[in-house]
């Protein structure tokens, strides 16, 4: 069952410790949030994921972790200066500023008035200055996506792994985006996460690469828990396509909110290669080349088969982490009727992914011998390395299932007389879903859990 409502997220996010306002003790920042205590942990299981997929399990992809810190040339070069913006107006009445191409009707959304200005377009990019003397030759940016440094590192990333076409470069990070109305929780907001792929192809190759990353990246939001069914693909007509793009898939889910981007899938051609390299040369580059770039780096590659270096192409896979949290809560969140009169709500996120793998809860609040036996307990399954286990001292069994399970926590193990006083020790294993309990030797859990959560 899809959540209902936004709200019915916001208020567990806020209520679990998720997902908080920015500021929110100064009354918040429009459009900029942090994540909490269970809030990192999921977002870090998700980005795990993802890192695991694209860099790990592959053998043509590596990692990069860029500065934030934009020097302004590259964003000059990339075209963002010039056209990374959204088209804005104003409305005369309230004064109140929106994006042109959320307007329904010609209607001010906020009073619903029609005296409008005419759209202009508004530069989404946030600036700053490098060092003490702020003029306009220490303007930098904070980046906009990730994917730019990923370019300008293209020539000492493939100089120093010997790579060839086709490889990759994968990376995760905040970008920033001075949206004009950031709205829907956490899906449209100013400071967010990016986890971004470069996959750097031979000019000619790059549509068939294309709908390759297309079909991989559909399967792994299905590994994460999104169903089929309540994915799009959406291909963006061509005069939508960002600056760079040739075309574009953009891989859409069933938020709560309506059907909208969760990643997109853009071929950026050698656009921004191309424009980060200075005109033709010697090395008789067949790709388009900035005619004035003051780069210093002729950002293309070796091709041994035709003899001759190349400016590849890119397909850039492009997800949004925040929008992908956003996505696998709503998937996870139900509310279920237990019948008479009881009901719960249940996360029931994929495991991997769950901000705590496994709570230890004693039958008896501050009764030492159970304590030790829990403490004990938990430093022997951290060193399987399953994730963040939790211990309770609550005393209160139901309370504390009823809260594991709003926090997606797969097992609850129970603590209790029976376990210090019988041989051999056991405990009693509760699972999330069907709430079944069983019991376990001591003995045995290390077995059990690596199964259950490596297996
Ligand atoms: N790099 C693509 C994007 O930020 O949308």
């Amino acid at each position: 069952m899809v959540a209902k409502t936004m709200d019915q997220l916001v208020s567990l996010c806020k209520r679990r410790g998720f997902i908080f306002q920015n500021a929110d003790i100064y009354g918040g920042m429009q459009g900029v949030y942090d994540y909490g205590p269970l809030g990192v942990e999921l977002k870090n299981n998700l980005k795990a994921a993802w890192w695991r997929s694209m860099v790990y399990e592959r053998d043509d992809i590596e990692g990069l972790d860029a500065a934030i810190l934009t020097n302004r040339k590259v964003l000059h070069y990339s075209g963002h200066e010039d056209t990374f913006s959204d088209p804005m107006t104003d409305c005369r009445k309230c004064k109140g500023r929106f994006r042109a191409d959320h307007i329904k009707d010609g209607k001010c959304p906020n009073c619903g008035s029609t005296d409008l200005t005419e759209p202009r377009p508004f530069n989404l990019m946030f600036k700053t200055t490098v060092g003490p003397v702020d003029n306009a030759e220490n303007l930098a940016y904070l980046r906009p996506e990730t994917a730019q440094a990923i370019f300008t590192q293209f020539k000492n990333v493939v100089d120093s792994t010997s790579r060839k076409l086709p490889f990759g470069i994968a990376q995760i990070g905040k970008s920033f985006r001075n949206e004009i109305t950031p709205r829907n929780f956490i899906f449209r907001v100013r400071e967010f996460e990016q986890a971004e792929l470069e996959y750097f192809v031979m000019p000619g190759e790059d549509e068939k690469w294309h709908e390759m990353w297309k079909e991989a990246r559909i399967k792994w939001w299905e590994e994460q828990g999104l169903p089929r069914e309540h994915i799009n693909i959406y291909t963006t007509p061509k005069e939508d396509l960002a600056h760079y793009a040739k075309a574009c898939y953009d891989i859409e889910y069933q938020f709560p909110h309506g059907m909208e981007e969760l990643e997109g899938i853009a071929n950026r051609t050698d656009y921004d290669l191309g424009n980060h390299t200075k005109g033709q040369d010697e090395l008789n580059l067949t790709s388009h080349c900035h005619p004035n770039s003051d780069s210093t780096t002729k950002l293309c590659i070796r091709d041994d088969e035709s003899n001759s270096w190349v400016v590849p192409f890119v397909i850039e896979p492009s997800m949004g982490v925040d929008r992908g949290v956003l996505a696998v809560l709503t998937e996870a969140y139900e509310e279920e009727d237990l019948g008479e009169g009881n009901s719960r709500i249940v996360l029931k996120l994929k495991k991997h992914l769950a901000p705590i793998k496994v709570a230890i809860i004693p039958l008896k609040k501050n009764n030492e011998a159970i304590m030790n036996k829990c403490h004990e307990i938990k430093q022997n399954l951290l060193k399987l390395g399953i994730g963040r286990v939790a211990l309770e001292n609550t005393g209160n069994i139901g309370k504390a299932y009823r809260r594991h399970d709003e926090v997606g926590t797969p097992l609850c193990i129970t603590v209790d007389f029976e376990t210090i006083e019988n041989q051999p020790e056991s405990v009693t294993i509760r699972d999330r879903d069907t709430m079944e309990q069983h019991r376990v030797n001591i003995a045995d859990l290390p077995t059990y859990l690596r199964e259950y959560f490596l297996g």
